[in-house]
């Protein structure tokens, strides 16, 4: 069984649909444990879920250095598989991020390495692009950056807004998040410390809600969009 620490800093919905994934579609993992950075909805649904969680703030300790290391020590704990980034709205400092090679993992809502960093909505709104989505990527101590494990797209419509455009986005997250848990769990794909290994790229094992939204849309990482 695969066991999973989550990072999160505000509302937690992909934490909660990683959670609900493992619950209904049997995936052979478990949240060992759910950190944020601050206090915030996210870890409050959590604890209702019954989900481990501890709350690390930043201002406990001298510096990010202690607060990387504490945070690691504390997942070191778990015996964890993997880390989840979930909406974690800080920079993991290169120390933690080698600590974690290979295991590691983001979600950023743009399609890499487009709109790295905040704000990718509106950015994306502006520059004009036909085409936006979701990345899932191995971390390393760049910012948003990192080998891609799957991505998915959609088109950007001439009303889109930013908050529009950030709920379809946010869609897809909440499939493709899952996916790559469930794939992991299926060893249907390997995390190396910098790379990326698909056994099969396809989403036949997945289960049907997972297949409806992302079939139309996904691009695996050597940028081929079958399904
Ligand atoms: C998501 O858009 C995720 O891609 C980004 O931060 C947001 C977190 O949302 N990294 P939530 O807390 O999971 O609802």
């Amino acid at each position: 069984m695969i066991r999973l620490a989550i990072l999160i800093s505000g509302r937690g919905s992909n934490m909660l649909h990683l959670a609900d994934a493992i619950e209904n579609y049997k995936i052979d993992a478990t949240i060992a444990l759910v950190i944020s950075n601050k206090d915030c909805d996210g870890i409050a649904l959590a604890a209702a879920q019954g989900i481990a969680t501890k709350v690390m703030k930043r201002s406990n300790f001298d510096n990010s250095l202690a607060h990387d290391a504490a945070i690691a020590s504390t997942i070191e704990d778990c015996h964890v598989d993997y880390v989840f980034l979930a909406g974690y709205m800080a920079i993991l400092g290169s120390v933690f991020v080698d600590q974690f090679a290979g295991k590691l993992i983001n979600i950023h809502p743009s399609l890499l390495p487009a709109f790295k960093g905040l704000y990718t909505h509106q950015r994306a709104i502006d520059a004009g692009v036909k085409t936006h989505g979701v990345s899932i990527h191995l971390v390393n101590a760049a910012l948003d950056d990192g080998p891609l494990i799957l991505q998915a797209s959609l088109g950007v419509t001439e009303t889109d807004t930013a908050k529009v455009l950030a709920g379809r986005v946010l869609q897809l997250e909440h499939q493709i998040y899952p996916f790559v848990l469930l794939s992991l769990a299926t060893q249907n794909v390997t995390l190396l410390p910098d790379g990326v290994i698909w056994h099969a790229k396809t989403l036949a094992a997945a289960p049907a809600e997972i297949q409806n939204v992302l079939a139309p849309c996904v691009i695996w990482p050597d940028g081929s969009s079958h399904q």
